[in-house]
C-alpha cells in the first residue's frame, strides 16, 4: 500500500498597505516605466508596522483549512518556508501551530529563500507518502520589506509582503487506472557555489544583526533562466508527460521577462501562465501558493487539472512540482 498527497485547500494573504511604482520614484531615482518594463511590477504589498510574517502565515492559514473544512487540530504536520522568520528561533512555524489549535504532530521552518514553498511542499509530501504524516499545512509567508535597502534602487523595487498556503491530505494510490490526482512528483536542487550572488549581508552567526538582501540581478538572472528550464523538463519527463499535457504552470513570480521565457519554453499560451508579479512583485516563498490561491479562487484551475510550479532562489536553490489537482 502506498499513499500519496492530495491538495484539499488553498488560502493566501496579502497585508493592506500597497505601495506604487509612482511612491517609490517619490523617494528614490526610478521610475514606473523602468520598473514595469525590466520587471512587469506595478505595484507590492507591504506590512504594517508590527504585522509579522507569523501573522501573514495564520491569516494565509486560516483559509486554507476553512477551504479544506478542516481545523488546526485536524493537521500534524506545519512546513513553513521563510527567509524573514518572526526571530532567530524558534521556528515561525511553531508561534503558527499554536495559534491554529494544533497541539499534536510537529511543525518546522524551512528555509530556501524563493524556493522556499517549492522545498516546503516536497518536504509535506515526503511526510506523507511514507505514512509520518496525514494532513500537513504548506506555508510560504515572508515580510521582505524588514530585509530591503530601500535606498538601493536595484533591490528594494522587487519585493513584497504576502503569504500562501496549502493543505495536503493523505489519500491511498490505487495505482494503474485513470491518472491519479494528488502530487505526482517533486524535484528539488542546490548549487551553493552561487551563494553569494543573492544574500542577507547579517545573521545571527556573521554580524548579530538582520543585515539587508544583496544581490547581483543579471548573474540571478542568467541562471534562473537555464535552471528553470532544466527542472521543468525533468518534471516532465519524470512522469512521461510533455509540456502540451500541461493546464497551468504557476511559477514563482521574480521577473515577467523570466516568467514570458519559460512560458515561450513550454510553447504554452500566455492565458495558460498564472501571473500575479504585477500586483504583488516577488514575495519568495509566498509568490506560488498566492498565485495559486488566486487561480483557484477564481475557478481557472479545477480539480482534474495538471498544473506545474517551479521556482529558484537564493543558495542557489531551484524546484519544481507537478500535481494533478
Ligand atoms: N530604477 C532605475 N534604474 C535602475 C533601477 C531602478 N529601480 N535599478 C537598477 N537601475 C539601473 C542600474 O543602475 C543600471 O544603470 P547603469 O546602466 O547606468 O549602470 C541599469 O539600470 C541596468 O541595471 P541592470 O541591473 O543591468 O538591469 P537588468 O536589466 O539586469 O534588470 C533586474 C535588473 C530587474 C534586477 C534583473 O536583473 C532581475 O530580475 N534579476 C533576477 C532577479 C531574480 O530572479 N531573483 C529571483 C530570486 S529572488 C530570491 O531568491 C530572494
Amino acid at each position: 500500500m502506498s499513499f500519496r498527497s492530495r491538495v484539499i485547500g488553498c488560502g493566501a494573504y496579502l497585508p493592506e498597505r500597497i505601495v506604487s511604482n509612482a511612491e517609490l520614484a517619490r523617494r528614490l531615482d526610478t521610475s514606473d516605466e523602468w520598473i514595469v518594463q525590466r520587471t512587469g511590477i506595478r505595484q507590492r504589498h507591504v506590512a504594517a508596522p508590527g504585522e509579522l510574517t507569523s501573522d501573514l502565515a495564520v491569516h494565509a492559514a486560516e483559509r486554507a483549512l476553512a477551504a479544506a473544512g478542516l481545523s488546526g487540530a485536524d493537521l500534524d504536520l506545519i512546513v513553513l518556508a521563510t527567509a524573514t522568520p518572526d526571530n532567530t528561533f524558534p521556528a515561525t512555524a511553531t508561534k503558527v501551530q499554536s495559534r491554529l489549535g494544533m497541539t499534536e504532530g510537529c511543525a518546522f521552518d524551512v528555509q530556501a529563500v524563493c524556493s522556499g514553498f517549492i522545498y516546503a511542499l516536497a518536504t509535506a509530501d515526503n511526510f506523507i507518502r511514507c505514512g509520518q504524516a496525514r494532513r500537513a499545512l504548506v506555508i510560504g509567508a515572508e515580510t521582505f520589506s524588514r530585509i530591503l535597502d530601500w535606498e538601493d534602487r536595484g533591490t528594494c523595487v522587487l519585493f513584497g509582503d504576502g503569504a500562501g498556503a496549502i493543505v495536503l491530505a493523505s489519500h491511498r494510490d490505487e495505482g494503474g487506472g485513470a491518472p491519479e490526482r494528488g502530487v505526482l512528483s517533486t524535484h528539488l536542487h542546490a548549487d551553493g557555489r552561487h551563494h553569494d550572488i543573492l544574500y542577507v549581508d547579517g545573521g545571527p552567526s556573521t554580524t548579530g544583526s538582520c543585515g539587508f538582501l544583496r544581490m547581483e540581478g543579471k548573474e540571478v538572472f542568467r541562471h534562473a533562466v537555464h535552471r528553470l528550464a532544466e527542472v521543468v523538463d525533468e518534471a516532465l519527463s519524470a512522469n512521461g508527460l510533455a509540456a502540451r499535457d500541461l493546464d497551468w504552470l504557476v511559477p514563482h513570480q521574480a521577473n515577467r521577462r523570466i516568467i514570458d521565457s519559460m512560458g515561450r519554453k513550454l510553447d504554452l499560451p500566455a492565458e495558460k501562465v498564472v501571473v500575479t508579479i504585477d500586483r504583488h512583485a516577488n514575495t519568495s516563498a509566498a509568490s506560488v501558493p498566492l498565485a495559486l490561491a488566486e487561480a483557484v479562487g477564481d475557478g481557472r484551475i479545477k480539480p482534474g487539472h495538471l498544473v506545474l510550479m517551479e521556482a529558484m532562489g537564493g543558495g542557489l536553490t531551484w524546484g519544481a512540482a507537478l500535481v494533478r489537482w
